[in-house]
């Protein structure tokens, strides 16, 4: 028989199964299905997974000339395979993440690196950041003009200082004594960006107007050990001004990766998915929603329940609603990520995203608009 004690214990987690339920109840319904969790976990699932992204936005095929669209394609591509051929000989999320962030941070078709934005002062200040999932230990920088690859620096940042988060100058020096080479400015300046800024002054246009998207790049990888990781990095926006910061260096909001959940990568109007938290928000949803399952079967969190989530779709469920968020508020982008059972998946509410995705079950795709193959969700696409 139940004791008093037990009572309460007994109330308190019908009442916790209640408040998660409403707090997810844009999920399906779940109560009957406890007890129907068929597959084992990693079953069917793939053994590592990666998917990128370079940017979303207004993008349209009537914009686009085929020739633009095949150097897009060719660029996303590369960098896909930079990352799947690490997965596939057994290397880290980590490594992978960074392998394939590296070539877009070096091609001047992206907002990062090489083809950054210029600030509203004629410079470029790049912002990056990675997590790694096995312990969320997580490494960021913003505004830094001197480092090539500030994906590499972020990385830094995480293993070799006892910080999370550095900014400019700051960022710049501990980039030297870390043996970082000081890339000259003008290795950052593209006629094209000079373009945008100069015409942003003179018609006195938005960022948005002039860009007609968000340039960003990031990863997320699962590696063969069931590790998980992201990584984004950014120019920002055309004529940021004020020292602004957006959401890719910002853990929690363009970046995030666990283990327990998912890895998360966002490419978008960085005030909004800072205001949402989307990449940690996203992957919360899934934490909660797996231990709600685990009440409500009254048992430990187990490979069931994972099975469970695949079965009902419940990442793509997450990010499409976490995504719904930010456009009610305004905003727009998408976002990519990875689960623990290898799916990689894409949300967005803008009319395209570049993007691709790979897995060791043969997937091998890339796609720039809404509803191409490996489109995921763009669940606006009319935006
Ligand atoms: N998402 C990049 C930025 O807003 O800076």
């Amino acid at each position: 028989m139940m004791g008093a004690s037990g009572l309460v214990m007994q109330a308190m987690k019908t009442q916790i199964i209640a408040a998660l339920a409403a707090t997810f109840a844009f999920l399906a319904p779940v109560a009957a299905i406890a007890d129907n969790h068929a597959d084992e976990h990693g079953e069917d699932a793939p053994r590592w997974s990666i998917a990128i992204h370079g940017g979303a936005g207004t993008l349209s095929p009537d914009n686009m000339t085929p020739e633009r669209r095949a150097e897009y394609e060719a660029a996303l591509q590369v960098a896909l395979d930079a990352g799947a051929q690490v997965l596939k000989n057994g290397g880290t999320a980590m490594e992978a993440v960074q392998a394939a962030i590296l070539p877009m941070e070096d091609s001047e078709l992206f907002n990062a690196g090489r083809g950054a934005v210029f600030t509203w002062e004629g410079e470029n200040e790049l912002d990056a950041s990675i997590m790694d999932g096995r312990d969320r230990s997580a490494g960021a920088v913003t505004g830094v003009t001197t480092v090539r690859n500030p994906i590499l620096l972020a990385d830094k940042v995480r293993t070799e200082s006892p910080h999370v988060f550095l900014m400019g100058e700051g960022a710049e020096q501990f980039a030297v004594e870390q043996g970082f080479d000081v890339t000259p400015p003008e290795y950052f300046y593209t006629q094209r960006r000079m373009d945008s800024l100069e015409r942003m002054k003179a018609e006195a246009l938005s960022s948005l107007d002039v860009d007609h998207k968000f340039g960003t790049v990031g990863a997320v990888a699962l590696d063969s050990q069931g590790n998980l990781a992201a990584g984004t990095s950014t120019g920002g926006m055309t004529g940021k001004r004020w020292g602004r910061i957006g959401d890719a260096p910002v853990i929690g909001a363009g970046t995030y990766a666990d283990n327990r959940s998912c890895a998360v990568s966002a490419t978008g109007w960085g005030e909004y998915f800072i205001r949402v938290g989307v990449a940690q928000e996203i992957c919360t949803r899934l934490r909660m929603t797996l231990y709600r399952e685990a009440y409500a079967s009254g048992g430990d969190l187990n490979d069931q329940h994972r099975a469970w989530m695949r079965e009902q779709g419940v990442v793509q469920k997450a990010a499409d609603a976490v995504m719904a968020e930010v456009k009610e508020l305004g905003g727009d982008g998408g976002v990519i990520l990875v689960t623990p059972d290898g799916d990689a998946l894409f949300s967005f509410n803008t009319t395209g995203m570049y993007r691709g995705r790979a897995t060791s079950d043969g997937v091998n795709e890339v796609a720039i608009f809404g509803g191409e193959e490996g489109s995921g969700t763009g669940n606006t696409p009319d935006h």
